[in-house]
């Protein structure tokens, strides 16, 4: 997985240093052939100072900015005939979005006008110390990235600044200071995720900042000049067809924002929005070697305690970047269970196929959950499965239970939902996904989720996030090697 992205980027990098070599910069910028809200963008330069240009990713926002920021670095806005502007700045908040932005502005900046000296290198762009630009007339685009902080600007007089990802609320307040005197423009190209975006949203509505915004349409993609529809770098139209595409492949849930550059997630019906039984409901095939996983999701309430057991295609691997998942059986009870109850259904899962708990090659549990003096976790349900199994202590059982972690990188925290749920989804998507249809309850929630945390569909989902863990993470789960094969 991480060896084709490196493989995609370096085959990305290579194409644009060829199109750098043989286009020159002078003729790009002015070749653009800008789309709707490219244009649109530009245009209303004219009459607003602070101004945002709103939309999912990829339709040219970082590149219609970087253009806009060398036309003013040179005093030659289409639309907004100023001198030059002397100092101006690009904020990111990561370094991976402050290097696109310098690409950005190394292959649209005319290069006989820029000072002796200005150099790009792909991987390290503008040079990691002080990134910037410096154009013959002395005008200078700097590259600040904020990362978690803010900026420490004291003392500075800004002309414009340009942020092309959300910043925090502190940083907006720190630019508008450091703009005030010195013509105040402010400039921001987003797509409204990964941060709070309230106070961007608060003063579009207070009429402050002047908000132009397309959702992804068909419309979206013709261009200005020639007519043309848009391509994307490996050469589809961005069609109709396309857009439905893209769609599917996120979580239903996050279209809107994404693709649309809408503010806000919105739910439109079942959050697998891609879940179909046509494709996704079936027996896994015959003589084929898996990895086996169980998650549990433990609970008290009546419903509540919910086990997993998946099989996890890992030859997959090399073709396509991931493994397939199949969704071999689930333990599910309508009432309150006991540990040793769960411990029961677990059991009762792996002699179905014909395994035992040896034949595990990792399980997690969620956190303990408590009911009045009774306490279910991973240690309770080990115990009775021991206890069944007639081991005399929980360390003659292997694999022991391991927890899913809480917080951003495990399966149990509030970012982990929609990454593993995404997650998830992707593998639908790509028909990488398979539950055996005896998983009714299973099934039943995958149809019926709208992704609220407290639904009742959500125990048998978190379980199977979590029986994921290891296939999330792209490696094996440690524990044996132990190859099962569907008979
Ligand atoms: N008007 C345009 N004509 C042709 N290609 C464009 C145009 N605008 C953007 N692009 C290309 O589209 C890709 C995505 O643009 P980018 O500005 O990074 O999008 P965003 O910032 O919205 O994610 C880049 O490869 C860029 O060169
Ligand atoms: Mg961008």
């Amino acid at each position: 997985m991480v060896a084709a992205d490196r493989y995609i980027g370096l085959r990305r990098a290579a194409r644009a240093s060829r199109e750098l070599a043989t286009v020159t910069a002078a003729d790009r910028l002015s070749a653009m052939d800008w789309l709707p809200h490219q244009q649109a963008y530009l245009e209303s330069a004219a009459e607003h100072r602070w101004r945002l240009l709103r939309t999912g990713n990829r339709l040219g926002k970082t590149t219609v900015l970087a253009a806009e920021s060398i036309y003013y670095a040179l005093g030659e806005h289409p639309f907004d005939p100023r001198p030059p502007i002397r100092e101006q700045w690009a904020i990111t908040i990561s370094w991976s979005q402050s290097l696109a932005v310098q690409q950005a502005l190394w292959s649209l900046a005319p290069k006989s006008r820029l000072a002796p000296g200005q150099s790009y290198d792909f991987r390290r762009g503008f040079g990691s110390a002080n990134p910037s630009l410096l154009f013959d007339n002395g005008s200078v685009i700097r590259i600040r990235t904020t990362n978690q902080g803010s900026l420490n600007l004291a003392g500075f007089q800004v002309g414009r600044i340009w942020f092309d990802e959300p910043p925090a609320p502190e940083v907006w307040d720190e630019c508008v200071a450091r703009t005030r005197t010195a013509g105040g423009l402010i400039a921001a190209s987003l797509t409204p995720v990964g941060r709070d975006c309230t106070f961007l949203r608060e003063l579009v509505d207070a009429d402050k900042l002047y908000d132009v915004h397309t959702p992804m349409t068909p419309e979206a993609f013709v261009h200005t000049r020639s007519g043309r529809i848009y391509r994307t770098d490996d050469g589809r139209v961005c069609n109709a067809a396309w857009i439905e595409e893209v769609e599917a492949e996120c979580l239903p849930y996050t279209v809107p924002v994404r693709i649309h550059g809408e503010w806000e997630f919105r739910l439109q019906g079942a959050f697998f929005g891609e879940f179909d039984h046509d494709r996704h409901v079936g027996p896994p095939p015959r003589n084929l070697d898996l990895d086996v996983y169980l998650g549990i999701d433990h609970g008290y309430a009546r419903g509540n305690a919910a086990a997993v057991l998946v099989g996890v295609d890992r030859s997959t691997i090399t073709a396509t970047s991931y493994p397939t998942v199949y969704v071999l059986d689930e333990s599910w009870a309508p009432a309150v269970t006991t540990p040793e109850a769960d411990a029961a259904g677990i059991l009762a899962m792996l002699r179905r196929w014909g395994w035992s708990w040896g034949d595990l090659r990792a399980g997690w549990g969620d956190i303990p959950t408590h009911a009045g003096a009774g306490r279910k976790g991973n240690l309770d349900v080990e115990d009775a499965v021991r206890r069944s199994l007639g081991l005399r202590s929980r360390d003659a059982l292997f694999p022991r239970l391991a927890t899913a972690k809480r917080g951003r990188g495990g399966a149990a925290g509030r970012g982990a939902v929609e990454y593993g749920s995404g997650w998830i989804h992707r593998r639908m998507v790509s028909d990488q996904f398979r539950v055996h249809p005896h998983c009714t309850r299973l099934i039943e929630s995958l149809d019926k989720w709208q992704g609220d945390r407290d639904s009742e569909h959500k125990h048998l989902i978190d379980a199977l996030r979590y029986a994921l863990t290891a296939a999330m993470r792209g490696s094996s789960g440690g524990g044996a090697a132990r190859r099962l094969v569907v008979r």
